[in-house]
C-alpha cells in the first residue's frame, strides 16, 4: 500500500485551503489542479515550501491538466464559480444561479478525474452543492457511494460554533446535526443537539436556540456579507474531516450529501443526512427517526434541491 493520493480541483479559496488542511494533517500527498496553471503551481510550491517549517513531508504539486492526478484515493472538486457580492446593487449571487456555469465545469472536470483515477472517492464542494452531486454522479458513471457532497460537516461545525458561544463552553462538547440541502432551508436538529450530553434546551431558551438556527441556516452568507465573496476556512476543513474519513477508513459518522434511494423518503435525490463514512465512501446512510416537524421541514429542503437539479435537465 503505497501512500495515499488526493486530487483538489480548483485552487481557488477553497481548493488552495484544503490543500493547506490536507498537508498540515500530513493525510496524502496532494495535486492542485486548476484551469489557470500558475494558480494551482504557485500554491503548490507555496504551500510546499512550508513544509521544513512545519514538518510535513508530502509531495504537493499543482497542474492544468490531469495525467498527474492518476491513481488518486480521493478527488476534491471546488472548481467553480463562487458567489459573490453585486458591487453596484449589494445583492449576493444566489446559489442557484450558479447552476448552469457550475454544471458545465464540474461536468468536464470530473471527466478528467474519473479517467485517471476510476477508483477514487469523489467529494463535491462546488455550488449548488446538491445539484453539483448529481452532475458529478451522472458524468463519473461512478457508484453513488463513491460521489459524496461536503455540505453537513460545515452547516453543523457552524450551527456548534454559535452554540458554543451563545453558551460561552467549549465546541469540544458540543453535539449536533444539521440535514437537508445545503440552502438556506437546511434543517438544524436542536432535539438532537446537546452540550455533553445535556440537551441544548435545558441550557438556553427557545428564542435564542431559534436564532442559533437562523444564523445557521444563512451561515454562507453572513460571511459572504463580511468578505464580499465566500468563506474558505470552515468550507476546507469540512471537506477535510470527510477527505480524512476516507483515506484512513475512519467510518466516521458525518452528515453528507448523499444519494437517496428510498431513505427519508426520497428516491434518487442528493440530500444531507448522517452517513457512516469509509475507505469505500458512504458506507451506510444512517435513517433517523424524524418527528413530523423535522419531516416536514427536511421536505422543504429537499423540494429546494429537487428544484435546482431539475435545472441541470437530465
Ligand atoms: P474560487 O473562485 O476562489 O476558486 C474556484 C477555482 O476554480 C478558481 O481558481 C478557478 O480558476 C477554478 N476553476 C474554474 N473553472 C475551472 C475548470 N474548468 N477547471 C479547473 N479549475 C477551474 O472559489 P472558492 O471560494 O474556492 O469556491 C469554490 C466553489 O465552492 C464555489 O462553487 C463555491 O460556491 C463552493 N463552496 C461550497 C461550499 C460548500 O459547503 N459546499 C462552501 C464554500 C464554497
Ligand atoms: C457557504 O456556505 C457559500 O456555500 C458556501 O459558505
Amino acid at each position: 500500500m503505497g501512500r495515499k493520493k488526493v486530487t483538489v480541483v480548483g485552487a481557488g479559496n477553497v481548493g488552495a485551503t484544503c490543500a493547506h488542511w490536507i498537508a498540515a494533517r500530513e493525510l496524502a500527498d496532494v495535486v492542485l489542479v486548476d484551469i489557470v496553471e500558475g494558480a494551482a503551481k504557485g500554491k503548490a510550491l507555496d504551500l510546499l515550501e512550508s513544509g521544513p517549517v512545519m514538518k510535513f513531508d508530502l509531495s504537493i504539486t499543482g497542474a492544468s491538466t490531469y495525467e498527474t492526478t492518476a491513481d488518486s484515493d480521493v478527488v476534491v472538486v471546488t472548481a467553480g464559480v463562487p458567489r459573490k457580492k453585486d458591487p453596484v446593487t449589494g445583492q449576493f449571487t444566489s446559489r442557484n444561479d450558479l447552476v448552469k456555469i457550475n454544471q458545465k465545469i464540474v461536468g468536464e472536470v470530473v471527466k478528467e478525474c474519473v479517467k485517471y483515477s476510476p477508483n477514487s472517492v469523489i467529494i463535491v464542494v462546488s455550488n449548488p452543492l446538491d445539484a453539483m452531486c448529481h452532475v458529478a454522479l451522472h458524468e463519473s458513471g461512478f457508484p453513488s457511494h463513491r460521489v459524496i457532497g461536503q455540505a453537513g460537516a460545515l452547516d453543523t461545525a457552524r450551527y456548534k460554533t454559535f452554540i458554543a458561544l451563545e453558551l460561552g463552553v467549549s465546541v469540544r462538547d458540543v453535539h449536533g446535526i444539521v440535514l437537508g440541502g445545503h440552502g438556506d432551508e437546511m434543517v438544524p436538529l436542536p432535539r438532537h443537539t446537546s452540550v455533553a450530553g445535556i440537551p441544548v434546551r435545558e441550557l438556553m431558551s427557545e428564542e435564542k436556540l431559534q436564532a442559533i438556527i437562523e444564523r445557521t441556516r444563512k451561515g454562507g452568507g453572513e460571511i459572504v456579507g463580511l468578505l464580499g465573496y465566500s468563506g474558505y476556512y470552515a468550507p476546507a476543513a469540512g471537506t477535510v474531516e470527510m477527505v480524512e474519513a476516507v483515506l484512513r477508513d475512519q467510518k466516521r459518522v458525518i452528515p453528507s450529501a448523499v444519494y437517496l434511494t428510498g431513505q427519508y423518503g426520497y428516491d434518487k435525490l442528493y440530500v444531507g443526512v448522517p452517513a457512516v463514512l469509509g475507505a469505500n465512501g458512504v458506507e451506510r446512510i444512517i435513517e433517523m427517526e424524524l418527528n413530523e416537524e423535522e419531516k416536514a421541514m427536511l421536505a422543504i429542503s429537499a423540494k429546494a434541491v429537487r428544484e435546482v437539479v431539475e435545472i441541470l435537465g437530465y
